[in-house]
């Protein structure tokens, strides 16, 4: 089994933007223990967190185009991912690669690869889906810090009602009504759905607080908000 992670950088860095080094150290575990199974994390795909937002908005205030946010936003996403390289140590592959073609040759070499983001417009989720479709990846797992699909965004109506399974259109009719912004993609971009719908990726929306959660969802656990094609 060939598995594809996004962690989302609010499972890494907490609202001032410092790390969560124990979670961080959680995870390295599960990704070590499933590839001692057999059930390869391929790639781990880790976002921008507080740090992109807080470097995206210093650049807006100061005037920078949207595109040169969205460039901040990547560094931010690589530079998280790069700690997780220091967390794997020598089972990960020892440089974030900066385009789709790097991953894909980086994955070849069996290391599992660490990567943030790769190009403007667009969000780490995106990247997730390109590196699920280029590698072939059985399952994408989207770690996040909300426990799934909802109809509306659970942070801010409670009315929202969690969705154990959930269709491409569904989850676009739910992000319609936000726009799209550096530091501000919610839930999943157009990119991340347009790839997921041709390629139709296994993929599952879940909770990561508990790194554990990852465990339980490759062993087949119903766990999240799964996406149907
Ligand atoms: P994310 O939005 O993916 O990270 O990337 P996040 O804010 O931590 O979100 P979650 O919690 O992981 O979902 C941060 C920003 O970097 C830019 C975008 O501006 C994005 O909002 N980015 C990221 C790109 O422009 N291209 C990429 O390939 C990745």
């Amino acid at each position: 089994m060939r598995i594809v992670l996004k962690i989302g950088g609010s499972l890494i860095q907490d609202e001032k933007g410092d790390i969560r080094i124990e979670r961080l150290a959680e995870y390295a575990k599960v990704v070590l223990k499933l590839r001692k199974e057999k059930k390869e994390v391929a790639c781990i795909i880790v976002g921008g967190g507080k740090t992109a937002r807080k470097y995206i908005e210093a650049a807006r205030k100061l005037g920078a185009a949207e595109g040169l946010c969205d460039e901040i936003g990547i560094r931010a996403a690589q530079l998280n991912a790069q700690i997780m390289i220091g967390a794997l140590d020598k089972e990960a592959y020892p440089t974030i690669p900066e385009t789709l073609q790097e991953v894909a040759g980086a994955a070849a070499t069996g290391k599992i690869v660490l990567a943030g983001g790769l190009q403007p417009g667009q969000s780490t989720n995106a990247v997730a889906a390109l590196v699920a479709e280029r590698i072939k990846a059985d399952i994408l797992i989207n770690a996040t810090d909300v426990d799934g699909v909802y109809t509306k965004d659970p942070k801010k109506d409670p009315s929202a009602e969690k969705l154990d399974k959930v269709t491409i259109n569904e989850i676009q009719e739910i992000i319609n009504e936000k726009g799209f912004f550096a530091g501000k993609y919610e839930l999943f971009d157009p990119v991340a759905l347009k790839i997921l719908e041709r390629s139709k990726i296994s993929t599952w929306i879940i909770n990561g607080e508990d790194p554990k959660s990852i465990l339980k969802i490759v062993a087949g656990e119903k766990l999240g908000t799964r996406i149907v094609y």
